[in-house]
């Protein structure tokens, strides 16, 4: 089966098996039959933070399960969502009930299902802030497993699903809880020059007002990737410590960094803008021209000519700054 309508950078790869599956009991038949053959995984979602390198030797999975509810608590709402939702649309129902605490996390591109793994963040709030507990199928039995928050070991573009847990369950259900008391997080700089320009008073805000001004920030930065391919952030925000971020901001007094903790997190798109990269297009495959950080792939080619580019910029950025990049989206095989 081709991939290419499966990944959002329009990667043409194949799958020597798929599957979609709907339901739990699917799913599970779906690994044993894996498990049977000795087939590596490759779960599916939105495709929105996948890039597929080569043709994939295994079993390609799409997790389409579906399933939304609110439940009112005294002390706010109880989401529960199953994998194969979207998103995004999970965030504006939430907005609409009136319920804050999702919406800097707007039209984030994607399902559910893949929200924890890289626990998603946006304009200073992160999955974690709301997350409570999800359900997992672990691939080598098909029992279910629930994590807690804790248990998930988040971290910024980071989970356990990342690390120990890598490549070992398939997410099925997410549940978040919301507060009953809200404050806007307004605190990100693109926010507070948003609000100024629209002049629009911070003490009136409402959860749907920040959600408005999210989208519109990030249709102005970032490509729709139903129009330009791409994953989104290519590479992660590098943390860096003290004596290379003051270095580094003698030398270049515009650099945009947040602290985090004793260390910084340096904006990776100011660096790849200032060295130049903006707008490059080389056979089909390129960098955004309003956000540095994101790869498009608007020839949709292969894989290896996104990584190639991927390499060249990473290169790049180390002999510039001393700097080293990590990619942000997920590479298969
Ligand atoms: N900048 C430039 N030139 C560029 C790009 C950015 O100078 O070409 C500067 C901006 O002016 C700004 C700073 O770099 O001062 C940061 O840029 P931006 O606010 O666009 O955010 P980012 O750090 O590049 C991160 C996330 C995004 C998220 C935004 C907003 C990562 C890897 N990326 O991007 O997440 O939407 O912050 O919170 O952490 C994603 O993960 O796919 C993603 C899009």
């Amino acid at each position: 089966v081709d991939l290419q309508p499966f990944n959002t950078m329009t990667i043409a790869a194949r799958a020597r098996y798929f599957c979609a599956a709907t339901t739990l009991e699917e799913l599970r038949e779906a690994l044993a039959f894996a498990r049977e053959q000795q087939l590596p995984i490759l779960p599916l979602g939105g495709g929105s933070n996948i890039v597929l390198t080569g043709d994939f030797p295994g079993l390609a999975l799409h997790v389409g399960l579906k399933g939304l509810s609110f439940e009112p608590l005294t002390g706010g709402m109880r989401i529960r969502a199953a994998a194969g939702e979207n998103w995004h649309q999970l965030v504006m129902r939430s907005v609409e009930m009136g319920q804050g605490g999702l919406e800097n996390l707007a039209l984030i591109p994607g399902n559910i299902g893949a929200a924890p793994i890289q626990n998603i963040g946006a304009y200073g709030v992160e999955l974690r802030d709301s997350f409570e507990q999800l359900t997992a199928m672990e691939i080598a039995s098909g029992d279910l497993v629930t994590f807690s928050a804790q248990e998930c070991e988040f971290g910024y573009r980071d989970s356990l699903f990342k690390n120990a847990g890598k490549d070992r369950y398939l997410i099925c259900e997410v549940v978040l809880n919301l507060p009953a008391t809200w404050q806007p997080h307004i605190a990100y700089p693109a926010l507070q020059q948003y609000f100024t320009e629209h002049a629009q008073a911070i003490d009136a805000l409402t959860p749907a007002d920040v959600a408005a001004a999210v989208i519109d920030i990030r249709n102005s930065k970032l490509p729709n990737p139903v129009e330009i391919p791409n994953a989104g952030s290519f590479f992660k925000n590098p943390v860096v410590d003290a004596s290379l971020y003051s270095q580094l901001k003698q030398q270049h007094p515009q650099l945009v960094a947040f602290a985090a903790g004793d260390h910084w997190k340096l904006a990776a798109g100011w660096l790849i803008d200032q060295a130049g990269w903006r707008g490059f297009q080389n056979n089909g495959v390129g960098v955004h021209d309003r956000q540095a950080l994101v790869l498009v792939n608007p020839g949709h080619r292969c894989g290896s000519q996104v990584v190639a580019l991927a390499q060249d910029i990473a290169r790049d950025i180390e002999q510039k700054f001393g700097v080293t990049l990590e990619p942000e989206p997920r590479f298969y095989p």
